[in-house]
């Protein structure tokens, strides 16, 4: 795979702790996004100075072990893990990360304290997602090595703060101590020289990968996403309707994870310029052709979920 991550001299405002930290060349992070960060992306940004990370979430033990493998195989450079603090196999995981030497692990949310005192105890790098200042505070306390604040606009998983109004507030609280990563609508170089003059350390994306040659979203949907990108909005809605259901019909059919192309159709809307209502009201649509199916995914995910709060 060809490397990008040496070069020219860079403008000294772009070299940033988290480079120091995680050793890359941008502070530009490629999150862990479930399905779609596998090990082509992963290995793709860290080759090209940027720090990637695999989404482990979504994988199982083994295809975890066999993606770090895969992302060693490609590049040479540092990388981190996805993980969730609620995992079964937590604890595999982890000393799997630790024997391959992976550089940070990531937590969607909050990690636990044995986590974090395991990965610290092998010399392995911790970075939560935090959608609230006391979140970061609590974070910051129990001794994480950086954390991703990450605005409403990154999905609305960790809260419904934007990132305008998150992102100072947690520069605030703890920037003094740790790297800040400003998460939640950034995809260009102005959002991340506007991250920096709040006081972050860089930008951490997700939805700008979606559509890159490496991720693992399947070219069927990226490329009308392509080539209607900037088509009307009905264009959207009927592709999304009627593709997409089927998609998951016949998926689901052939015994692929329904979650999987409801993550997709989920997120997509954002590339196509919408924004959160238009988003929603997508959605409504899809969920109105999927009742029973979400009414599954729903109670899957409240078994699974550990929230926040619970650590406060
Ligand atoms: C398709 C998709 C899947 C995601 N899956 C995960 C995940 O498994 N774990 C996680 O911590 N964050 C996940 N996220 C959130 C991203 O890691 C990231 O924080 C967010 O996308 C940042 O906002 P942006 O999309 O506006 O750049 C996901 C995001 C997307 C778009």
């Amino acid at each position: 795979m060809s490397d990008a991550a040496s070069g020219p001299a860079l403008h000294p405002a772009l070299h940033t702790r988290f480079c120091d930290l995680v050793g890359c060349r941008y502070p530009i992070v490629q999150t862990g996004m479930g399905w779609v960060s596998g090990a082509s992306l992963t290995a793709a940004t860290s080759c090209a100075g940027g720090f990637g990370i695999l989404a482990a979430v979504t994988m199982t033990a083994d295809q975890l072990a066999e993606a770090i493998g895969a992302v060693k195989e490609r590049t040479a450079h540092a990388f981190g893990v996805n993980l969730r603090a609620d995992q079964p196999d937590l604890a595999d995981r982890i000393e799997l990360c630790v024997r391959e030497g992976v550089r940070l692990v990531s937590f969607a949310g909050a990690p636990t304290k044995d986590a974090i005192a395991e990965l610290h105890g092998a010399g392995v790098l911790v970075m939560p997602t935090v959608g609230a200042r006391r979140h970061a505070e609590k974070m910051a306390e129990w001794g994480v090595d950086a954390v991703i604040a990450q605005g409403a606009e990154g999905g609305g998983h960790t809260g419904v703060v934007p990132t305008s109004l998150l992102l100072p507030q947690v520069v605030d609280a703890v920037g003094s101590e740790i790297p800040v990563l400003a998460a939640g609508g950034f995809y260009d170089g102005r959002g991340l020289v506007a991250a920096l003059a709040w006081g972050a350390d860089g930008v951490a994306m997700g939805t700008r990968f979606l559509l890159t040659r490496e991720s693992r979203v399947p070219d069927a949907i990226k490329r009308p996403l392509v080539v209607f990108g900037r088509a009307p909005f009905a264009f959207y809605v009927a592709h999304l309707y009627v593709i997409h259901t089927l998609a998951v019909i016949f998926g689901v059919m052939q015994g692929f994870d329904a979650r999987e192309f409801l993550t997709y159709s989920f997120f997509f809307p954002k590339g196509y310029g919408v924004g959160l209502p238009g988003t929603y009201a997508v959605w409504l649509l899809v969920v109105a052709a999927l009742y029973p199916l979400c009414e599954w995914v729903a109670a899957v995910k409240s078994r699974r979920q550990e929230w926040w709060l619970s650590y406060l």
